[in-house]
């Protein structure tokens, strides 16, 4: 079980990218086997030998290394430390909490990325989101709607146009048809900003798309790690490229997040598709492949 002074009774976790590498086996997100999996975890506090999360508490953990360097949240118990867990606010269930989870909260510091950067909802051009049919895609979707943002989902699944104008999406633009555009530094300017899950030729081209003083925020790589582009977005339109590193985020900034998050009427529902705990592995190469879409949540116990 390992160490922390919280026992939790898991009730849902998550099937996030990182996830579905390590339950497939892939190297580089399990650092200490024998592991069990799960970055995410919601449940109610058992057992507590801290008094500031008493037993009964529902909470939320996510990254910390959870899943990762120690037991995750894809398992009935898991033990956490009390620094770790965000008591869940008011107006989100346990399930919720998982459908949001690693993926809102990465999908929340990237737009604070991009308002730190003076991208905001008057700006005149809209902001890209990459691998909009996938769990942190959606939730960018979802989030910038409700801040007022205008959107261009960028998709290799336009079959799933009716969902992602149901997130919010003002435009739907398929992967082919935006990797398609000439291979150039610079590119028309069409984006005051934009959330990248994809990195490679993506985020390139994200790059050279970018209006003057816009940002672009890499979250991730669906399509790789690499990143083949040139200076000139940089020095010629002062671009900025922001990265976004939700495993190690102070509580405070979490704890905004998570209030952002309740009081924003996301469509969690449409987003979330739940699956057993038993039906994890099975369904882990599903999500390398992108073919599930938004968040796949783990009910762990009734
Ligand atoms: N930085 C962080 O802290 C952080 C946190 C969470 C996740 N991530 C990373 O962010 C990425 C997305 O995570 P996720 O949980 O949202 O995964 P996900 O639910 O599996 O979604 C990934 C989406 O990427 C798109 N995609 C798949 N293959 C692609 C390709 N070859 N080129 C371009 N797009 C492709 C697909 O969207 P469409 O079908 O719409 O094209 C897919 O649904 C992963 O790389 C993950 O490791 C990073």
């Amino acid at each position: 079980m390992g160490e922390g002074s919280l026992t939790i009774d898991v009730h849902y976790s998550a099937l996030n990218y990182k996830d579905a590498l390590a339950l497939t086996g892939s190297p580089g997100v399990v650092r200490k086997p024998p592991l069990i999996p799960g970055i995410d975890c919601a449940g109610v506090v058992s057992e507590s030998s801290d008094p500031k999360v008493p037993s009964g508490t529902a909470v939320v953990i996510t990254g910390y290394g959870y899943g990762e360097n120690r037991h995750g949240g894809l398992a009935t118990r898991v033990m956490a430390d009390a620094e770790h867990v965000i008591p869940i606010p008011e107006g989100l269930s346990l399930q919720d909490a998982a459908t949001l989870g690693t993926a809102g909260i990465t999908a929340g510091l990237a737009i604070r990325a991009l308002e730190h950067h003076g991208v905001s909802p008057d700006s005149d051009l809209p902001i890209a989101v990459t691998g909009a049919a996938g769990g942190v895609g959606s939730l960018a979707l979802a989030l910038l709607s409700h801040a007022g943002y205008r959107t261009v989902a960028i998709t290799g699944r336009t079959d799933e146009a009716e969902y992602l104008t149901l997130l919010g999406a003002t435009d739907i633009m398929s992967r082919q048809e935006f990797l398609a555009q000439p291979s150039r530094p610079l590119l028309p300017e069409q984006f005051a900003g934009a959330i990248d899950q994809a990195g490679g030729e993506m985020l390139a081209t994200l790059l050279a798309s970018t209006h003057s003083n816009g940002v672009v925020a890499a979250c991730g790589l669906a399509a790789g790690s690499g990143l083949p582009t040139t200076v000139l977005p940089f020095i010629l339109r002062g671009v900025s490229l922001v990265g976004i590193n939700s495993v190690f985020q102070p509580q405070d900034v979490r704890g905004e997040l998570w209030s952002l998050f309740a009081g924003a009427n996301l469509p969690l529902d449409q987003i979330s598709q739940v699956i057993d705990l038993a039906d994890a592995l099975e369904t882990a190469p599903r999500v390398l492949s992108g073919l599930t879409r938004g968040r796949v949540v783990v009910k762990v116990r009734d």
